[in-house]
């Protein structure tokens, strides 16, 4: 296998397995997927990754243009490594324990072992002073493992989700294994300037190593010492193809048929999300269910459509998430349905992005109400599909986007009664203030969109690898 300048390194691969397609393998949806396709083929590029499938083993192979090596993972792997580490201990500790993190050291062991695996992988598959770029939680020690074995090599890991405060934080019984993994690489890039503050106070406080505007200064085994930059990269869309997507005849029609097969009512509200635990979908549903309870809202005018895409459907909180959501669900529409409209239209599906964007532009209110979320692309997806201009996002101060996207409604999920009232204030406002607001958050997004974000990070690899050659010839 040729090795390649730029690798990154991601629990999963682009694509997932297929039998029934040529080759055997299908582009999968994600918005990493398509954010790294450009680079990754202007730059001689390789994909380190999970196929998605326990077991299955795949010899490396090129897809569009991309070198991919797939990494296997074995059914007890999926379980412990996967599912129990990545999934049931770092993901609810990392988002504010909204579901009580499990501490199991097999699990641990486990994450080491899978960690070292893409590392060794990664180190195979780059040439000689490339560049690596690690993705995510899954993965928080191959930084580290991989300049062990590669000090030749620039290494860069951007952090999807949140980096929780301190006092969270420190629940870890391997908070200091995970840090110095992390440390490993010469650029560590996180959603929020937020969560870079978090990563740097518990390197002050449980390494005691000295942190300086984005600067962490990272003691070497040879005595000497090494700057690794920890600061916010936040991420964002492929802008121009959602607009595209919204302006095409099919999906504009798509948008006016959904409408007509919701029985035409005043106000259609969405949400799409993963079904999560950290998405808040269950306050969503609550102030929706008052509302209407309330008589504030009648279900002849309005109907909630909430797409909850299946995920982790092993791991308990996740099963126990569906039965209080679908319970939610149907009460609400037993009790508030008539025979020709529904309150809640629940689909428990994914769906690809053209029948998306014609949902995003049949839906009057996008509702974001996430109890803690790296950044929620849904939120910028929903923006740049509106290129009529209209259309209200109600969005979580906890969503990342927040910090961006200033011109939405924004709103603290706990807060159920705010909620109400912002929700009453979307329904009720005017086509102007739609359009003054939405113009503002367009311009966000087109301003900010992949393409940027990626440019952005590996240009800051770039002066990392220019200030390490300078520090090694000094
Ligand atoms: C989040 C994470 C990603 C992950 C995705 C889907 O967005 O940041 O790393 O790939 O969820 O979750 P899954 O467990 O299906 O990969």
């Amino acid at each position: 296998m040729p090795q390649a300048d730029l690798v990154v390194v991601a629990n999963r691969l682009p694509v997932d397995h297929d039998e029934t397609v040529d080759g055997g393998w299908r582009r999968s949806p994600g918005g990493l997927v398509t954010a790294l396709e450009p680079v990754m083929r202007g730059a001689d590029g390789a994909w380190v990754g999970w196929p998605g499938r326990a077991g299955l083993k795949a010899e490396p192979f090129e897809f569009e243009g991309t070198q991919l090596v797939p990494v296997e993972l074995s059914d007890e792997e999926v379980e412990l490594y996967y599912e129990g580490f990545s999934n049931d201990t770092i993901w609810p500790l990392y988002h504010d324990v909204i579901a009580a993190p499990r501490y199991r050291r097999q699990w641990w062991e486990s994450y080491v072992q899978v960690n070292e695996r893409f590392a060794e992988a990664a180190a195979s598959a780059t040439a000689e002073g490339g560049t690596v770029w690690v993705q995510d939680y899954q993965l928080q020690l191959v930084p580290q493992l991989l300049r062990q074995a590669r000090p030749d090599l620039t290494i860069g890991y951007f952090h999807h989700i949140p980096f929780p405060a301190y006092g969270l934080y420190s629940q870890l019984p391997w908070r200091r294994q995970v840090l110095e993994g992390l440390l490993g690489a010469d650029v560590i890039g996180f959603q929020r300037v937020a969560d870079a503050g978090n990563f740097a106070r518990a390197v002050r406080r449980q390494l005691r190593y000295e942190t300086k505007a984005s600067g962490i200064t990272v003691p070497q085994p040879d005595g000497t010492v090494r700057t690794a930059v920890a600061r916010a990269f936040p991420i964002s869309i492929d802008t121009a193809s959602y607009e595209e997507l919204a302006r095409r005849e099919d999906v504009r029609a798509r948008a006016a048929e959904i409408r007509e097969s919701l029985g035409n009512p005043k106000h259609i509200l969405l949400g799409v999300d993963r079904l999560d635990y950290t998405k808040g979908i269950r306050h969503r549903l609550k102030a929706f269910g008052e509302l209407l309870q309330d008589g504030r809202l009648d279900v002849e005018d309005v109907t909630l459509v909430q797409v909850a895409s299946p995920s982790r459907e092993r791991v308990a909180a996740y099963v126990q998430l569906r039965d209080e959501i679908e319970l939610t669900v149907s009460r609400i529409n037993g009790d508030y349905d008539t025979m020709g409209h529904s309150a809640i239209r629940y689909l428990h599906q994914g769906y690809p992005r053209e029948e998306m964007v014609a949902l995003f532009l049949a839906a009057d209110v996008m509702l974001v109400t996430a109890l803690r979320d790296g950044m929620n692309l849904v939120a910028k997806e929903y923006v740049a599909s509106r290129v009529d201009n209209r259309g209200v996002l109600i969005l979580s101060e906890f969503a990342g986007a927040a910090d961006e996207l200033g011109s939405a409604l924004r709103i603290n999920p706990h807060d159920i009664g705010t909620l109400k009232d912002t929700i009453m204030q979307a329904v009720e406002m005017s086509p102007a203030e739609q359009g003054r607001r939405m113009r503002a958050l367009r311009k966000k997004v087109r301003d900010n969109d992949v393409e940027k974000w990626s440019r952005d990070f590996l240009d800051a690899l770039d002066t990392a690898r220019a200030r390490n050659s300078a520090a090694r010839s000094e």
